[in-house]
């Protein structure tokens, strides 16, 4: 059994392994293995696909699925994430799968007689998302090495661009960021100033969301121009090119980051995404409770 914390933990060829059975299971190719395991699912930020894909997932590899509810849980009474989960392990729970705003929040609870599948912590990095991009990227191109991808929006509060920029600079892929000042960081990243006269040249324009949960003083003044001054609006919409593919995790602020045209090009994966989401997580699933060839 193995922890799944960081997709960095992963060699390339887990990785692979791990695209190659997440397109299997969603092809129909492979049969599903019966893990018959009890997962609890805590999930202490809010979430939609991650939660719901997650459990359905669980739930198709013949697991019993148990939610930590917070509003009654001993969290509420003071009780640590360390302790729930060793109260949890006691009872037979063999993994969880957890959402924090803590960065790195799964390091204190190692030593745990209980798996930890990281659903993501902070603006630190969210793996399964990792996973199910270089998934949908995989199904589109077949390959990863020399495609050209462009990451733009709010970077500083992502974890899903930390976490992307880095594995898929490892899978040889040209990784440009592209930011307004208030959602730079002074990570050594690539960054694109020119935005409308380089949009042509991206195999993926990857959004992020204007997380406006974690800095909703810092962006309110500059919502409503954000689109055309810095979003994927219909105009930069024309600009890509015929092959190109549109992805966002999810979920999308319309016409903020991405206008509502957008979602009607052919062009946009981003139901792709929540659909390889699934299957990338039965594959981390399987990764981390089953016996296969990824582990
Ligand atoms: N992409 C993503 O993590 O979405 P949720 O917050 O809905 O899980």
């Amino acid at each position: 059994m193995n922890n799944f914390l960081q997709l960095s933990d992963l060699s390339n060829e887990q990785i692979s392994n791990l695209i190659d059975e997440a397109l299997c299971y969603k092809q129909g190719d492979k049969p599903l293995p019966n893990l018959n395991s009890d997962v609890a699912s805590i999930f202490l930020e809010a979430s939609t696909r991650t939660k719901i894909s997650f459990d359905l997932a669980a739930n198709k590899l013949g697991n019993n699925v148990v939610n930590l509810d917070l509003n009654t849980s001993s969290l509420t009474k003071g009780e640590t994430l360390y302790d729930t989960l060793d109260t949890l392990s006691s009872l037979g729970i063999k993994a969880a799968i957890i959402r924090s705003s803590q960065e790195r929040y799964y390091q204190d609870l190692l030593d745990l007689d209980i798996k930890i599948i990281n659903a993501g912590d902070g603006a630190h990095g969210h793996p399964s998302q990792c996973l199910l991009d270089l998934t949908t990227v995989y199904e589109n191109f077949n390959k990863f090495s020399g495609l050209k991808v462009l990451i733009m929006g709010d970077i500083k509060h992502s974890r899903v661009a930390r976490s992307n920029i880095d594995m898929m600079q490892r899978m040889d892929m040209q990784v440009d960021v592209y930011a307004p000042e208030i959602f730079k960081t002074d990570d050594d990243f690539n960054y694109i100033e020119d935005l409308d006269n380089n949009i042509a040249n991206y195999d993926i324009v990857m959004l992020l969301r204007n997380q406006l949960e974690r800095h909703a003083s810092e962006v309110e003044n500059i919502q409503d121009t954000y689109l055309e001054a810095y979003g994927l609006s219909t105009t930069r919409l024309a600009k890509l090119k015929d092959d190109a593919i549109i992805m966002h995790p999810g979920p999308f602020n319309r016409d903020v980051e991405i206008a509502s045209e957008v979602l009607k090009d052919p062009r946009n994966k981003i139901n792709d995404q929540v659909t390889n989401g699934l299957y990338s997580r039965m594959a981390i699933i399987n990764y981390v409770l089953g016996d296969d060839v990824s582990n």
